[in-house]
């Protein structure tokens, strides 16, 4: 087995390239117009920070996903096992997934 080397600079571009379009990650401010400030979403519950940012939380929070190390990489490279897909949703909650490597990658940058 090769240890696939997850980095923390590789993180930030993944967070570029598939998520920043839609949200920030700082402890500052409310966010992105499109969506919630993901600052302090690991160990949150689901809806958190869409109603800290103002955003329609009901369906998020029904869930009751708390967004573990676990959970969030299982959702981040296969979402509909976590979170049931909604037509005509455009959030990230019907995204198709990013690769293993990717999600890892992102973790790890979010945790420092
Ligand atoms: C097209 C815009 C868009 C993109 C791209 C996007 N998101 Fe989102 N995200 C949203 C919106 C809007 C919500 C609120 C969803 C809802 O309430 O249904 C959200 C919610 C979330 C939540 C849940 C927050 C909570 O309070 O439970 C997480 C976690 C999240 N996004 C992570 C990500 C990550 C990681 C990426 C990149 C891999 C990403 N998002 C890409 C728009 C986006």
């Amino acid at each position: 087995m090769t240890l696939v080397p997850f980095n923390v600079r590789r993180g930030q571009a993944v967070f570029k390239k598939h998520c920043a379009q839609c949200h920030t990650f700082k402890a500052e401010g409310r966010g992105s117009v499109r969506g919630p400030n993901l600052f302090g979403v690991l160990d949150s519950l689901s809806g958190t920070k869409v109603k800290q940012w103002g955003g329609s939380y009901q369906r998020l929070e029904e869930f009751k996903v708390t967004w573990t190390r676990e959970t969030l990489l299982l959702w981040l490279q296969r979402p509909a096992e976590v979170v049931p897909q909604r037509p005509g949703d455009r959030s990230c909650m019907t995204f198709r997934g990013i690769d293993h490597e990717e999600a890892h990658s992102w973790l790890l940058w979010t945790s420092f």
